[in-house]
Order: structure tokens, then C-alpha cells, then sequence
């Protein structure tokens, strides 16, 4: 058949390079099923409000399951999107007399931007989950290493004591935020455009609450030039993954260097490993370096995204097909992401002894040192700063006698006779007590770490239920869908 979208108004043909150019048909794959939905909801919509008749609507919707069966291969790739093409197909398979209808009221404006919508609420629904159980195996090596002791560093140079269970805890709130943004950002784009057709909606009596229903968004998107022309949805999504990539390449970055013979601090697992082609002995934390690597992908998308849609006047502009491939190069690299870091970190080997032993390295339990001179020779704690400092300048931890000399150089007076004992200093010193004392509120101590992880594990729990009211909306509405579709097949 003729090229049912140019054989109207156009004369000549594109050629295969122009074709190219403007074609979306290759990331149009993404929105295959959904156009699917779209065209049996917007069908069902007409055939309600007696735009079609049902007779019609009969052969449309079991065209469109025919079409859905049969994959998005059969349909004829030289169209310049999936709209058409799909629509074409079903006006092969059913005629134009009753095919030709399916498009009344509509545009392919309002039908990409809900295609668009409904694809991202659902995978927006699988990266939650993917979250959630990357939060989950963080919090579960976190409550296996409570007591597991390493350096806490800042600018990179070791800082004081701290344990694993913190420093894991710490990633894991951060991707519970990633979480919470996620699903935020699920609000603003399970809301439905359809039924604003080209931007000035239609004379047609559509119904637009009923396709939103239907197709299970939780409102629509209200003005119809609006609906057709905002892509703020994708640039806030790109932008939260871009956020959560950023998180994990942190992480990444940590893993790299933790697995470094320098550190040794944990051993990756083989299948996360790769080798060297000429040097036998490599072991390369080369996923965790690839992932490092992507979060550039995440956020060179949303700068893609961003430039793409600056200064568009309204309403639809082509411009907007280069904007979506970005949402789903971003989408592809982060969700496998979150997946493989949460099997990297499921599956590492934590070598407790090397953290433990680098524990104290570099003298971090300075500040302990410190405190204690504050709390107990009652000196400003700027004073024992100096001190402390003038110490750290030796190698080695000081001795009681040592800090006596330095404090009568710079208060004039010794701190042993300020109350100061060598049991005291040991204590200080010691970075199993430094961590111990550390009872405030997220702070390191095992205590504390205990309720940080169950405060941890209930937030998880209510995460997990509201995504679960979340996923129940979208399916309930897709069996109605269906049930409805039948229906009408039936009728
Ligand atoms: N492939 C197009 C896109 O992704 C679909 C909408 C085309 N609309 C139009 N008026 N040419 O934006």
C-alpha cells in the first residue's frame, strides 16, 4: 500500500539518507507495546462515545492484538515512526474502510507523549524495585560489619575510625533518597496526554478521563498544548538518574580503589573481574570501573535532553523525537547499573583484617586524643587542637610523657597534672573504643549503627508497600483494560 501518512499532501519520496535522518523507527522499539495499549484504550474510547461503530472497533482492537502477537519485526521499518507504521499495518490487515478510523481525535502528538509516559512509569517501577533491593543488600553487609573496623577518610587521607556497617550505611541512605526522588518523579509522569491530539484537542466528544482510566495514569495532564509539548517529565527523570548515578559512581570509585593492593580492603568477585591480555596476573575491577564510566552516559543524556528541549515554542516540534532517545539511553544504563553494583556488592569478599589493621594508620584517633584533654584537663578544645597537632608531627602515636612536653610548651603547665593518665591516653588512642564512643545519632558506634540499620529496614518496608500500591494500580488497570478489549471483541 501507498505511504498512508505522505500520499496526501507530499509528492516526492525521501530518500534512504533522509529517511534515516528523520526516522525514530529504531527507538521507537521502546514504545512498541505501549502504542499497542494506546490504540486499543483510544479505540475502545471512540467506539464508547460513538465516534466508531462497534463493528469496527470489533476488528481494530483484534487487529491490533494480531499486531502486538506478532512483534514490532513484521511491521514495515521505512515508515518514520511506529504510529505510522503500526497504523499502517492494521490498515493492511483490516482495510481502510475500518482500520482508517482508529486515528479519528487523534494526533501522533498526544499518542508519542502518552506512549513516552507509559513506558517510563513502568520501567520507573522496575528501577524502584532494582533500588530497593540495592538498599537492601547494602543494609544487609552493613549489619554483618557493625563491628567491623576500618579508616574513615576525608580528602582521601585516613581521618579517624569508623566500621563498614557505617560507611556502607551511608551509601545505602543515600540510595534510599534516590528512591524516594524516583518515585516522586513516577507522580509527574504517570499522567495522561492522551486525547489532546495535535495540541488544540479535537471537536470528536472524546473522553479523556476514560482512555486515563484505561490505561492506568493517575491523571491527566489538563491543558492540551501542554500535554503535546512538555517534556519536563523526561528531563526531571534524567536529571533523578543522573542524581543516582553520580551515587553510584561513588561507590564504583570505592570499589576500584578498595581493590587496589594498596588498600586491599575487599576482593571483587571473579565475575565481576576481568584480566590483562599480556599480564597473567591481573585481576581488574574493571565492572566497577565501567560503571564509574556510565554515570557519564547518565549525565551526558540529560545534557542532551536539556539542550534538546531549550527555547522550543509551544506546541509540538520535532525536536522532541531527538529528545527521547536520550530518556532511554539513560534509563538502560542506569537501571543495569544499579544491578550490577548490587551484585558486586552482594558478592564481594571483605578482607576484615587489612581494614581493621589500617584502622588507626595515619593517626586517626587524633581528634579522640583531643576530646579527651578537653573533657578531662578541662583546656579549650582549640588549645588541645595545638597540642594534639604539635604531636601528630612525630611519628608514631604519642605517649603520656610526650604530650607533657608539648602542653608545657604551649599552655606552660603539664596535662598528668591536669588529670590526665596513661590509661586514659590508651583508651584514646584505641580505635575500637573511638568508634565505641561515637553514640550520636548515625554516628559509628554499634549501638547506634543497630537502630540507624532498623530505621533502615523500616523505611524499606514502606518503600516496598507503596511500590507495591503502585505496581497493584497499573495492573488492575491493565486486567480491566483487557477485560474491556474482550468485550468489545465479544460484543
Ligand atoms: N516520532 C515522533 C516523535 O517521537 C512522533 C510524533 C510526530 N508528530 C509529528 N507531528 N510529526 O516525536
Amino acid at each position: 500500500m501507498s505511504d498512508i501518512l505522505r500520499r496526501g499532501r507530499l509528492a516526492s519520496v525521501p530518500d534512504e539518507e533522509i529517511i534515516e535522518f528523520t526516522s525514530s523507527m529504531s527507538a521507537d522499539k521502546w514504545i512498541f507495546n505501549s502504542d499497542i495499549l494506546v490504540d486499543l484504550a483510544h479505540t475502545v474510547m471512540l467506539k464508547e462515545r460513538n465516534v466508531i461503530r462497534a463493528e469496527d472497533c470489533r476488528e481494530i482492537l483484534k487487529g491490533l492484538l494480531k499486531i502486538r502477537e506478532e512483534g514490532i519485526e513484521k511491521l514495515d521499518h521505512t515508515y518514520e515512526d511506529i504510529h505510522i507504521s503500526l497504523e499502517s499495518r492494521l490498515i493492511d490487515m483490516v482495510g481502510e474502510d475500518v482500520g482508517g478510523r482508529m486515528h479519528s481525535g487523534r494526533s501522533r502528538n498526544d499518542e508519542v507523549a502518552t506512549c513516552i509516559r507509559l513506558t517510563l512509569r513502568n520501567e520507573l517501577l522496575l528501577m524502584m524495585e532494582d533500588l530497593l533491593a540495592l538498599r537492601n543488600t547494602l543494609i544487609d553487609v552493613a549489619s554483618e560489619n557493625v563491628d567491623t573496623l576500618m579508616p574513615g577518610f576525608t580528602h582521601l587521607q585516613h581521618a579517624q575510625p569508623t566500621t563498614l556497617a557505617h560507611h556502607l550505611t551511608a551509601h545505602a541512605n543515600a540510595i534510599g533518597r534516590d528512591f524516594e526522588r524516583t518515585r516522586d518523579c513516577y507522580a509527574r509522569v504517570n499522567m495522561s496526554p492522551l486525547g489532546a491530539a495535535a495540541f488544540a484537542s479535537t471537536g470528536f466528544d472524546l473522553d479523556r478521563e476514560r482512555t486515563r482510566t484505561l490505561l492506568g495514569f493517575d491523571g491527566i495532564v489538563e491543558n492540551s498544548m501542554d500535554a503535546v509539548s512538555s517534556r519536563d517529565f523526561l528531563i526531571e527523570t534524567a536529571s533523578v538518574f543522573a542524581n543516582l548515578m553520580i551515587n553510584l559512581s561513588k561507590m564504583a570509585e570505592e570499589l576500584v580503589i578498595w581493590s587496589t593492593s594498596e588498600f586491599a580492603f575487599i576482593e571483587l568477585d571473579d565475575r565481576y573481574a576481568s584480566t590483562s591480555s599480556i599480564m597473567p596476573q591481573k585481576k581488574n575491577p574493571d565492572t566497577a570501573e565501567l560503571l564509574r564510566g556510565k554515570s557519564g552516559v547518565a549525565i551526558g543524556s540529560l545534557m542532551s535532553l536539556i539542550s534538546i528541549c531549550k527555547a522550543l515554542p509551544l506546541s509540538y516540534n520535532r525536536d522532541l523525537q531527538e529528545a527521547t532517545p536520550n530518556m532511554w539511553r539513560s534509563l538502560k544504563t542506569t537501571r543495569s547499573s544499579v544491578r550490577v553494583m548490587n551484585g558486586m556488592i552482594a558478592t564481594m569478599k571483605i578482607n576484615r583484617e587489612n581494614m581493621a589493621g589500617l584502622a588507626t594508620a595515619g593517626f586517626t584517633t587524633a581528634t579522640e586524643l583531643a576530646d579527651t584533654m578537653v573533657r578531662v584537663c578541662d583546656i579549650p578544645f582549640r588549645t588541645a587542637h595545638q597540642i594534639v597537632g604539635v604531636l601528630a608531627r612525630g611519628s608514631g602515636e604519642p605517649t603520656l610523657g610526650e604530650i607533657d612536653a608539648v602542653a608545657h610548651n604551649v599552655i606552660g603547665e603539664s596535662l598528668s597534672g591536669r588529670g590526665l593518665t596513661e590509661q586514659m591516653v590508651n583508651e584514646a588512642l584505641d580505635p575500637t573504643m573511638n568508634v565505641r564512643k561515637r553514640t550520636v545519632t548515625g554516628g559509628p558506634s554499634p549501638e547506634t549503627m543497630q537502630q540507624l540499620i532498623s530505621n533502615c529496614k523500616d523505611r524499606s518496608v514502606g518503600d516496598e508497600d507503596s511500590l507495591k500500591g503502585l505496581k497493584a494500580n497499573v495492573d488492575s488497570a491493565m486486567e480491566a483494560l483487557f477485560s474491556v478489549v474482550d468485550d468489545c471483541m465479544d460484543a
